[in-house]
Order: structure tokens, then C-alpha cells, then sequence
């Protein structure tokens, strides 16, 4: 199945809109407070001393704001970033092309870089190192090896799987900050800040209905105001209110806790088909046509924070708030 949920973390082509409200100073980046505050320290600290901030590795869930904070440490540091991604490197030709663009004190900016091939990982550790770039050249009998200097850098990697990390790559981070998912508070200030930075109206209490259906994720939040807007401008409400809002929330199938079909989908194959688990994450997914990596990067964070799944050591299980919750929804439906 194609993931192309309203409510997944995951970042889909529409979101271009993104760029535009990305907040650009860790001022602006609402949230995430103890990441911020030993941030700012670190990057001071560096400046202070005129040297690149140590590499920093970024994990999470799709869309709590791991790429804006990696161009924020650039903005603050005052230095260019260059990004690349995990799947973006096949050879260890495209890794040491990149390095060697890099101008002193740079952000490099790795994205999924659990996917790394493993072969080029070792390329890795010796430029985060001792910043020198070794490579073999030439073929079979008449290949070398031979070492560049680079300048001092700061990489920052991100990732929504750190377990997939190697020991040694993830032992050559300094900074390793996991971002959480922002309470309600935090995503109805996102929420009025993008209304904001888009001009677009939206009064109190109806940031705070999509910051509770929001799945704790900025990258939701902004995608379901911007629905939500489009909804209020056919309607020619000049504000968008509590009303508007809770009608386009019910029109896209996005429910109080912001569960939406999958999950349905999800929880009930669990207490169906596997009479509430425990069930191994494979079966799991071959029995809903999904990937069982999207089910643990995208689906169950969210679904194991509130309660609504559990993790066992022999599989997944559904709770009883589940029990309760779906049994809610189906007298909800009977009255
Ligand atoms: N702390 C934050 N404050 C304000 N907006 C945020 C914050 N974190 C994320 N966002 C918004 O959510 C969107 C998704 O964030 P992004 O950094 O792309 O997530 P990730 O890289 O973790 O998937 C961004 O475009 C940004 O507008
Ligand atoms: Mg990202």
C-alpha cells in the first residue's frame, strides 16, 4: 500500500509548501526544549573556540523536524550546508564527491543515513574522524590508497531508525539528541505560527482542535491547516473557526485522536485476526499489505506513546483502551 495517508509523519510531494514555513533560527523552532538548550550551548561553545560544531545525529519519527534543525544549526553556525541522503549514496565515489565540496566549518547534512551502505560507512568514520578523506584509486594490480585532507565539518546525520545504525558510526557522533512528539501546546503555536507566516486567519480554539488531532507532528499539523483552509476559503470564512475546522476534520476521516483508516486497519487486524496479539511485526504487516519498516517508522510511534499498542518481546498487542476505544466507535456509529 502506498503511503500517502493524511496523518502519516512521512513527507509526501505536496508538502513543498514546507520550505516556506520552515522556521529558519532555533528561536523560532517551537518545541523540543532540552535539544534546543544543549544545542545552543554546544554551537556556542564551538564558536567561541572557532571550530565546527561536533557531529550531531538527529532521530525520530518522520515530520517532528529533524531536516529544519539541521538547516537551523547551519543558519546559526553561519555556515553553508550541502545535503545528500542515505540512498543517495551507492558508491563510495558519490560520498567522497560531496566531502570534497566542503569549505571549513560546513553543515553536511545526511538524511536516512541508516542507509548508508555499509561498505562506504568506513569512508565515513575517518573524515568525522581525523577529517581525511581515504580512497582507492586505480583498478585491481595498480590501486592505492591515498588520503586527502578536508576541512573540519560538522555532519549532521538524521534518521527515523537509530537501532539500524552501526556501533562505530554512531559512536562518532558527539551530539545525539532524539526528537519527541510535540504536546498540544507546542503544535497550536505551530499551528498559529504558519497561519502567520501564510496569512491565512485561524483563531484559538481551532488551532488547538488540529493540534490535538495532529499526532503530536508538526509536519501534520501544517499539512492538515493547510486542508483545512481550503475548506474555510470555499466557504468564504474570512477566519478559520472551530467549526470549520471540526467539518473538514470529519470530511478527511481524521478522529479524535487523529487516527485515521490505517490505523483502524492496524488495530483491528491485531484484535481479529491475531485476537490481540502478541503478533510478530512481519505478520502484522503481510496481514494489512503494508511494510512491516513502514509500520514501525510511520504507524506505531504514535500508536505505542498513546496507548493504543503495546511492544512485547513476542510481538504486538493491542490494550484495553483499544478494546475500549473501538468498541466506543462502533456504538458511536450504532446510534
Ligand atoms: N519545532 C518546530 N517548530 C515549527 N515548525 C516545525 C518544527 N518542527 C518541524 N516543523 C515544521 O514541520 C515540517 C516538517 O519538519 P521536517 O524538519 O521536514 O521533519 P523531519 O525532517 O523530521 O521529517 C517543517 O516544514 C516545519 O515547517
Ligand atoms: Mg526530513
Amino acid at each position: 500500500m502506498k503511503d500517502d495517508r493524511l496523518v502519516s509523519g512521512k513527507k509526501f510531494e505536496e508538502d513543498g509548501f514546507e520550505t516556506s514555513i520552515r522556521p529558519d533560527s532555533i528561536d523560532e523552532y517551537i518545541g523540543q526544549t532540552e535539544v534546543k538548550e544543549n544545542l545552543n550551548i554546544f554551537m556556542k561553545a564551538a564558536k567561541m573556540r572557532g571550530e565546527a560544531l561536533d557531529h550531531v545525529l538527529l532521530y525520530g519519527p518522520p515530520g517532528l523536524g529533524k531536516t529544519t534543525l539541521a538547516y537551523i544549526i547551519a543558519n546559526e553556525m553561519g555556515t553553508n550546508i550541502k545535503t545528500t541522503s542515505g540512498p543517495a549514496i551507492e558508491k563510495s565515489g558519490d560520498l567522497a564527491a560531496v566531502l570534497s565540496t566542503l569549505e571549513p566549518g560546513d553543515v553536511l547534512f545526511i538524511d536516512e543515513i541508516h542507509r548508508i551502505p555499509r561498505f562506504i560507512e568506513e569512508i565515513l568514520y575517518s573524515a568525522m574522524e581525523d577529517f581525511k578523506l581515504d580512497i582507492i584509486v586505480g583498478s585491481d594490480s595498480s590501486s592505492r590508497s591515498i588520503s586527502i585532507d578536508l576541512p573540519s565539518f560538522t555532519l549532521v546525520g538524521a534518521t527515523t531508525r537509530v537501532g539500524d545504525l552501526t556501533g562505530p558510526l554512531r559512536d562518532r557522533f558527539g551530539i545525539v539528541d532524539r526528537l519527541n512528539f510535540y504536546t498540544e501546546e507546542e503544535l497550536t503555536q505551530i499551528v498559529l505560527r504558519t497561519s502567520r507566516v501564510l496569512k491565512s486567519p485561524i483563531n484559538e480554539k481551532a488551532a488547538h482542535e488540529l493540534a490535538r488531532r495532529s499526532r503530536g507532528t508538526p509536519r501534520i499539523a501544517n499539512r492538515l491547516f493547510k486542508r483545512v483552509r481550503d475548506f474555510a476559503l470555499v466557504e468564504g470564512k474570512p477566519e478559520i473557526d472551530l467549526e470549520i475546522t471540526k467539518k473538514a476534520l470529519e470530511k478527511m476521516k481524521v478522529d479524535e485522536y487523529g487516527l485515521d483508516a490505517t490505523d483502524y486497519n492496524l488495530l483491528n487486524a491485531i484484535i481479529d485476526k491475531f485476537n490481540g496479539g502478541p503478533v510478530g511485526i512481519d505478520a502484522l504487516a503481510s496481514s494489512i499489505g503494508e511494510e512491516a519498516s513502514t509500520i514501525e517508522d510511520v504507524y506505531e510511534p504514535y500508536l505505542l506513546q498513546n496507548g493504543f499498542m503495546k511492544r512485547t518481546s513476542r510481538g504486538r498487542m493491542v490494550t484495553d483502551k483499544t478494546y475500549k476505544y473501538l468498541n466506543k466507535k462502533v456504538n458511536d456509529t450504532l446510534f
